[in-house]
């Protein structure tokens, strides 16, 4: 990075995702870029091979960057990433090669909350489910339970993961819904932050017995995974609904197409899938879940300035300026820039 700088010579940088084309001119003013221009991932063959002699790279959620990518790629030093979920990057490995890592909070947190409310609502009150069968032709008389669903105001509203995401949710229900606000995290929020919102710590069980409507948007780390698999679904009201904006894995989704199944509750809205983009097939069979393709930040503003935050942290990077957003500042102590 330095002897690019010194050198005069543009940093080289891996664009690892087709992004806006206004975004990826302002990169390649600034870097050597070599782009991937396809929607298909790169494989984690083509990821290594396009790496080579590469010193940045401006990745998304999806490339996984492992020890062996990076030993594979010793001249790696900076990878932006335009999403605020990193469980792709190990960046214990990247911190131990001296590899800094960014990612893209705040700027995502109210249109992702935004849509992690609308996807319950979309749920408790049967929406998809509803069209679905009034497109199939099959609406023939007004019926008083027809899509009868789920009340959301005044309801008890049970969050999994109370950061920055998890209390824009709570702001909604509370402010915007008059719902009664429960949360379990691992830290319990300042009385200042709980009170506005009269949001009340419980622990995991309680959250799961008295959740009307229980949003997930807890990290995936080896500790969350199947955070909610069939012994935690077993807590829950048969009315309740569950919504994971947060990632597959944390639920177990054969566990809960199971439960919606039996009816053993409600409906759920699922915006990120174990496998995605694939999705079990018990999931596409159950009629009460709403399904969408992992988009709880795709406004396009949002979408926008995440990957302007990515290009903000590698002009940073090289230009020797601090990175905005960096995760593992301890990484310039093994390797400086
Ligand atoms: C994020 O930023 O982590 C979103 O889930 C998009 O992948």
């Amino acid at each position: 990075m330095a002897d690019a700088a010194q050198s005069g010579a543009k940093p080289a940088v891996l664009l690892a995702r087709r992004i806006f084309p206004d975004i990826a001119g302002t990169l390649r003013e600034h870097f050597e870029l070599d782009s991937h221009e396809g929607d298909e991932p790169l494989s984690p063959v083509e990821l290594r091979q396009r790496l080579q002699g590469k010193v940045g790279l401006f990745a998304s959620g999806t490339e996984q960057i492992s020890a062996e990518l990076l030993d594979a790629c010793p001249q790696l030093r900076v990878i932006a990433l335009m999403t605020v979920g990193h469980n792709n990057v190990d960046l214990a490995a990247c911190t131990a090669r001296g590899v800094r890592v960014s990612n893209a909070p705040d700027v995502l947190t109210e249109t992702t909350a935004d849509f992690g409310f609308a996807l319950m609502m979309a749920a408790a009150r049967r929406i998809s489910e509803s069209e679905h069968y009034l497109r199939r032709g099959d609406w023939k008389q007004w019926r008083v339970d027809l899509f009868a669903g789920a009340d959301i105001h005044g309801s008890t509203l049970a969050i999994l993961g109370m950061g920055r995401i998890g209390q824009a949710i709570a702001r909604r229900g509370a402010l915007g819904f008059g719902m009664k606000v429960i949360y379990h995290n691992r830290s319990r929020l300042a009385p200042e932050q709980e009170a506005p919102l009269g949001a009340r710590w419980v622990d995991k069980e309680q959250l799961l017995r008295q959740a009307d409507h229980l949003l997930i948007v807890v990290p995936y780390t080896p500790q969350t995974h199947h955070a909610v698999a069939a012994p935690e679904l077993a807590l829950m009201k048969p009315g309740a609904t569950l919504t994971n904006i947060a990632r597959g894995g944390v639920v177990d989704d054969l566990a809960l197409a199971g439960a919606l199944a039996r009816g053993e509750l409600a409906a759920a809205g699922l915006d990120v899938f174990e496998g995605e983009p694939q999705l079990r097939p018990e999931l596409l069979a159950c009629s009460n879940v709403v399904l969408t393709p992992h988009i709880a930040s795709a406004s396009l503003p949002t979408r926008r300035a995440m990957c302007n935050l990515a290009l903000e942290n590698l002009l940073a990077a090289f230009k020797g300026r601090t990175m905005p957003t960096l995760l593992n500042p301890e990484a310039a102590l093994s390797r400086p820039a």
